[in-house]
């Protein structure tokens, strides 16, 4: 459906989407709640971003609010530059055309964005008609082609079922072929693989990857999984309480890590190359939001937090000897990646 070749695209690359210091607070009867704080990062396209954290940590507020979806106590600031428009500032007309047709969301439920009384058929070929312009027969033929790409067997026959009809995975597959529908440039996964079993969890993380590469589409993957993303991301955000505790290239949050929260994730991922009975979750809960600690937010969970680190909020500064890496930690990087070593080797 693409009219112009992936290779007639412009050679430099530029961002697609721009953030740029983005906050989003919540007006609540226990006062302002501050659910994200200066988030940064820039998108290429083709290039995926992995947000990841525990629930609460921010990551759906921070694409909602990119989306101009956040609910009605809620606000944004900061800017999020799509193709270099501020989208946060964007009039509702001209965000409405952008959303769904060049930026496309799919969710963990895939029942939030499809409709349980229409069939499959008639909610894609509406899509097609609205966006693109595309009569009946035309719309239908688009829709088929895309559900044949997000491998849904006997596409042809199946369309005319309602959602209800098809399999867990099946239904993920169905909107993901929906967002799919007008190529978008940006796709925003908000834990589209956390409600299925692993097996089809794998399928719909592959099926992603293959759809990126076919279509050149940039991915922002939200997951509380480091798992997830690790064969996925080109670039990851780690999130807690709100805030970027580290972020840099994949390459560097895998191998290089230097945050405590970072590192406590990351032994909580299972491996091939070590006993799954090691596997260890982060001790204590994430914080409330409303009563966020003075200091660093992850302070009172983390085993190398100083008095400092309870009174001062650490700011998110470069890695040094990093490309492009970000971390928010009082520690010295050496002395975290030790602890964490000598975690491991005492069982
Ligand atoms: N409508 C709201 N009013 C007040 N606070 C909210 C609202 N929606 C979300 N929040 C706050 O934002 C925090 C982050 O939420 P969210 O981004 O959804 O977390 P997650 O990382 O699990 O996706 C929540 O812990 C909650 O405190
Ligand atoms: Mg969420």
């Amino acid at each position: 459906m693409r009219s112009t070749p992936k290779t007639d695209e412009a050679a430099h690359s530029m961002s697609v989407l721009e953030v740029k210091n983005l906050g989003v607070q919540f007006d609540t009867q226990d006062g302002a709640v501050y659910a994200v704080n200066g988030l940064s990062f820039s998108l290429d396209k083709g290039e995926t971003l992995g947000i990841v954290g525990e629930s609460g940590s921010g990551k759906s507020q921070s694409v909602l609010a990119i989306m101009g979806l956040l609910a009605r106590n809620g606000r944004a600031s900061g800017e999020a530059l799509y193709n270099g428009r501020n989208l946060l500032t964007l009039p509702a007309p001209a965000l409405n055309k952008i959303r769904g047709n060049r930026m496309a969301m799919i969710f963990q439920d895939p029942m939030t964005s499809l409709n349980p009384y229409l069939t499959v058929e008639r909610q894609m070929t509406e899509v097609l008609e609205f966006h693109k312009g595309l009569d009946r027969k035309s719309a239908r033929a688009g829709s088929v082609r895309m559900l044949d790409a997000v491998k849904i067997p006997e596409a042809a026959r199946r369309m005319g079922m309602y959602p209800h009809e098809f399999s867990g995975g099946m239904r993920q597959r169905v909107m993901i072929a929906m967002a799919l529908l007008c190529e978008p440039e940006l796709l925003i996964a908000d834990e589209p693989t956390t409600a299925l079993d692993v097996t089809v969890q794998a399928q719909i993380l592959a099926l992603l990857r293959d759809l990126q590469r076919d279509f050149g589409t940039a991915i922002v993957l939200i997951t509380h999984d480091l798992g997830v993303v690790a064969g996925l991301c080109d670039q990851v955000m780690v999130l807690y309480g709100g805030r970027v505790m580290e972020q840099g290239s994949a390459q560097h949050v895998f191998h290089g890590a230097s945050h405590p929260y970072t590192l406590g994730l990351l032994q909580a991922v299972p491996r091939m190359d070590r006993d799954d009975v090691d596997l260890r979750a982060i001790p204590g809960a994430p914080p409330n939001m409303a009563h966020l600690p003075k200091g660093c937010p992850f302070s009172e969970r983390c085993a190398l937090a100083e008095a400092h680190c309870h009174d001062t909020l650490p700011a998110l500064q470069p890695v040094a000897g990093t490309a492009h890496a970000l971390r928010a930690c009082h520690r010295d990087a050496a002395t975290v990646q030790q602890q964490a070593r000598r975690e491991l080797s005492h069982g």
